[in-house]
């Protein structure tokens, strides 16, 4: 039995699809499981937890012996903050493994987490990196540069404001580079960690097959639309102000935490990745022929 945190996530999913069709049984934990209980086979449980309580943990991880930790937030909401979910949450749910007799574990993390980086986001998934690397289990960690698919929000979002808006925005000059990475690539690394002894103890930067600048990016997604429109580049000081105000929103769009990662490359050298997992990454392009762009 598998536990997969954040199955009702964007990755998580993707993940949940993958491993069912691989023939595991899988018990997916979130907060919110309404909706999704109608998910639920003889292969899939789902269970409501939440990785700030540690008490709700337990009775998830009975039974498991292979945990793959998805949960993560890009935006603080209420009690769930960055130290909450990405370095205490870690914590938590790495002493409820240890005493479930838990022998494997799987971790999500994100490319540009490194001691003293200067986003919260980051700074917190290192703690969370720290929790695994020193918890004597048995782990692999993953750190994707962006994911992207169909459902993704990143794509979607960037979209929704093309679609209803003259112009193309940018964020500060747009030369900023990102290496995104097909959603189903990821999964498929994840899955495959799991047959896989050479991954244990080891961490891999995941990346597509392209450097893209956010200009560049932000082009692809106008050409797959079919649309035309002015790329204008908005100075990362009234981004600020303007984050600073949305962060007021229920549901922000834009955050100040993430104009700082917006300012950094996230890219890295996919070399081991390819090696270890024996495939060539879908390139952003082509993956975004299968999202229904128009609508
Ligand atoms: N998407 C990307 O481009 C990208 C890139 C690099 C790394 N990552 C990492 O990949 C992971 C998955 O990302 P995603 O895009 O799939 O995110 P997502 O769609 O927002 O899914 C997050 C999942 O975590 C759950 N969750 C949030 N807080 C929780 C808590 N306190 N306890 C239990 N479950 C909780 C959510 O369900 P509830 O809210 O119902 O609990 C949901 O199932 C994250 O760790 C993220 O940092 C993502």
């Amino acid at each position: 039995m598998i536990l997969v945190t954040g199955c009702t996530g964007f990755v998580g999913s993707a993940l949940v699809r993958r491993l069912v069709n691989e023939g595991y049984k899988v018990r997916g934990l979130a907060r919110r499981t309404q909706g999704f209980k109608d998910r639920e086979t003889p292969a899939i449980q789902i269970v409501s937890g939440d990785i700030q309580d540690p008490a709700s943990l337990q009775s998830a991880l009975q039974g498991v012996n292979t945990v793959i930790h998805l949960v993560g937030i890009l935006v603080e909401k209420g009690g769930n903050t960055f130290t909450g979910v990405h370095a205490q949450g870690v914590r938590n749910l790495v002493t409820a493994a240890q005493k479930a007799g838990v022998q494997r574990f799987v971790h999500m993390s994100a490319l540009g987490t490194r001691p003293h980086a200067k986003s919260q986001y980051h700074q917190s998934k290192w703690q969370g990196e720290e929790a695994v690397r020193q918890s004597g289990l048995s782990y692999t960690i993953f750190r994707p540069s962006v994911i992207f698919g169909p459902r993704d929000e990143f794509v979607n979002q960037l979209a929704k404001m093309i679609r209803y808006s003259p112009i193309a925005p940018i964020l500060g000059d747009g030369k900023a580079r990102m290496q995104p990475i097909w959603v189903e690539d990821v999964v498929r690394c994840f899955a495959e960690s799991l047959k896989n002894p050479l991954t244990h103890g080891q961490l891999y930067e995941l990346g597509g097959p392209h450097q893209l600048t956010f200009r560049e990016v932000i082009a692809a997604i106008v050409n797959a639309m079919g649309r035309k429109r002015w790329m204008v580049s908005l100075p990362f000081p009234f981004l600020q102000l303007e984050a600073a105000l949305l962060e007021k929103l229920p549901n922000p769009p834009l955050t100040r935490d993430q104009l700082i990662m917006a300012r950094e490359d996230n890219i890295c050298d996919n070399r081991l990745m390819r090696q270890t997992f024996g495939f060539e990454p879908r390139s952003f392009q082509d993956g975004l022929r299968d999202y229904y762009l128009d609508q």
